[in-house]
């Protein structure tokens, strides 16, 4: 159902209570007998030249006239409703710990030990990393796979509804809106079918900051009723690394009950360089957002017009994914499909940072994603353009026939937790069929497991983990650096 209280604007979005009390503290020259120790930058000549003076004034501690983030009544907590005004949400919490903590405080707010979660297996690892704190088992939904761009896509109300009778005593669902590729799934029928259901609603919105500031965007999840929603605006919002926010529809899930959560993670020095950079970055946002998108989803429009153009290279749009599982795409998104130049799209993502000093967000073995944000002009489009006409001129052969190996089902045999907790001993990857995971296996980014702690280690994983290898993926997640062996757990004789 879309919320009927659409508040956009409500407030005074001119306003910037951290940052202005952040500067009328900076200006009054208060005498620091707190921390941090490096004393508005004194103590630490080589930082100061390194970030700047400013900067060093502005790293400081909770106090008084600056509020306090486990328990904001102030100006924290004023910027914290502009916020939660500007995404149309009854409530917002600054998050200075990534979105990671936003996504496993909006799982420990629904569930506990053994408790019941449904949730699409592409999640991010943070996830997965919340069922291991709070003890839940994940109910999995596999998403449609695109196999001729050989990447997941979105999930249907189909995909909800026979979740939700494998699974009639699971408390919540957890969703994507985005994709990290773009894909938006069915989230208004969705979120109307779990609430019927009984079920709570948490929406991962990490790469959907931008999608209330313009039109053409798909819509944010909160419109639709989600019960907690986390935006990491660090990723295309624009504020700093890190910081985020956690948005919530007060009803199912109480503020009171949140905050508690947060408090349990949260540090107690949080950045006010971070918080400030959210209150900065809304106000820009709500006043300046619209036109500065308008510009760019017009400049990403052309280089996937000119990108189409180019032998080998598809960069596609929601016309090319099924609709059963893709209801909408984020139109910021530049994906482009590389299989077509005989290279793997990890090719050349290393192709483009080594010749051509071009660093874009990812590259699978079939795509490469750049992130187009607010920051873009067409001066570096047309850069990256040229560069994938020059890459498809030089490189080009025949093209790639890739199985895809990316995981499309897995065998969960223990929770998260309990394989996280249970004695493991070091198992070659290659000889690791049949057993059962005891850590994480992930390419990052974009950070999602290709196998998570308790599932079964199929063949296809093996397969897909060595390719992986031979190309030069940044694997991560195991305890051994150089990805020959993975914990499993203990066998019992
Ligand atoms: C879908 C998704 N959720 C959550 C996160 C975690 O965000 P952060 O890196 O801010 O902790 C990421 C990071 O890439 C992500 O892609």
């Amino acid at each position: 159902m879309v919320k009927t209280m659409s508040s956009n604007n409500k407030l005074d979005h001119a306003k910037t209570p951290l940052y202005s009390a952040l500067m009328e503290h900076i200006d009054s020259r208060v005498i620091p007998f707190d921390v941090p120790g490096h004393k508005r930058g004194r103590g630490n000549g080589l930082l100061k030249n390194f970030v700047g003076e400013m900067t060093m004034k502005a790293d400081v501690n909770s106090m008084k006239p600056l509020d306090f983030i486990c328990n904001p009544t102030g100006v924290i907590k004023e910027a914290e409703d502009l916020m939660a005004d500007a995404y149309g949400a009854d409530e917002a919490f600054f998050i200075v710990n990534g979105t990671s903590q936003a996504v496993q405080a909006m799982v420990m707010s629904v569930v506990g030990d053994g408790d019941t979660i449904i949730m699409p297996r592409n999640v991010h690892k943070s996830a997965i990393n919340a069922l291991i704190l709070s003890g839940a088992r994940p109910h999995y939904i596999y998403p449609h796979i695109e196999d001729k761009y050989g990447m997941v896509s979105g999930i249907s109300l189909e995909n909800v509804k026979d979740a939700i009778k494998e699974a009639p005593n699971a408390k919540a669902i957890f969703i994507i809106n985005p994709t990290y590729y773009g894909v938006v799934s069915e989230i208004e029928d969705i979120i109307e079918y779990a609430h019927d259901n009984g079920m709570a609603v948490i929406v991962d919105e990490a790469h959907g900051a931008h999608f209330p500031f313009h039109e053409e965007f798909p819509d944010s999840s909160i419109k639709y009723g989600a019960d907690m929603v986390s935006s990491s605006i660090h990723k295309t919002g624009g504020s700093l690394t890190q910081s985020s926010v956690l948005l919530l529809n007060e009803g199912i899930i109480k503020r009171d009950r949140v905050k508690t959560v947060l408090n349990l993670t949260q540090t107690t020095s949080a950045s006010y360089l971070l918080m400030t950079s959210l209150d900065l970055t809304r106000k820009f946002l709500v006043t300046e957002g619209k036109n500065r998108y308008e510009k760019i989803i017009g400049l990403v429009r052309n280089a996937r017009e000119k990108i189409n153009k180019i032998e080998g290279l598809h960069a596609y749009g929601i016309e090319d994914f099924d609709k059963k599982a893709c209801y909408g795409f984020d139109p910021l998104k530049l994906g482009v499909n590389v299989t077509g130049i005989g290279l793997t799209g990890i090719n050349v993502y290393d192709i483009l940072r080594d010749d051509y000093n071009i660093q874009i967000e990812m590259g699978d073995t079939h795509n490469i994603l750049a992130i187009i944000s607010i920051g873009d002009s067409d001066k570096e489009i047309n850069q990256l353009v040229s560069a994938l006409y020059a890459i498809s001129n030089n490189y080009r052969k025949e093209k790639l026939n890739l199985d895809f190996h990316q995981f499309n089902s897995t065998n969960v045999v223990k929770s998260p937790r309990d394989a996280f907790y249970t004695e493991k001993e070091k198992v070659d990857i290659i000889s690791a069929k049949g057993r059962i995971s005891g850590e994480f296996v992930m390419i990052y980014p974009p950070g999602i497991p290709i196998l998570a702690p308790g599932e079964r280690i199929s063949e296809e994983m093996i397969k897909y983990i060595e390719l992986l290898k031979k190309e030069n993926g940044l694997l991560s997640g195991l305890e051994d650096g150089n990805a020959q062996y993975i914990n499993c757990l203990k066998e019992v004789k």
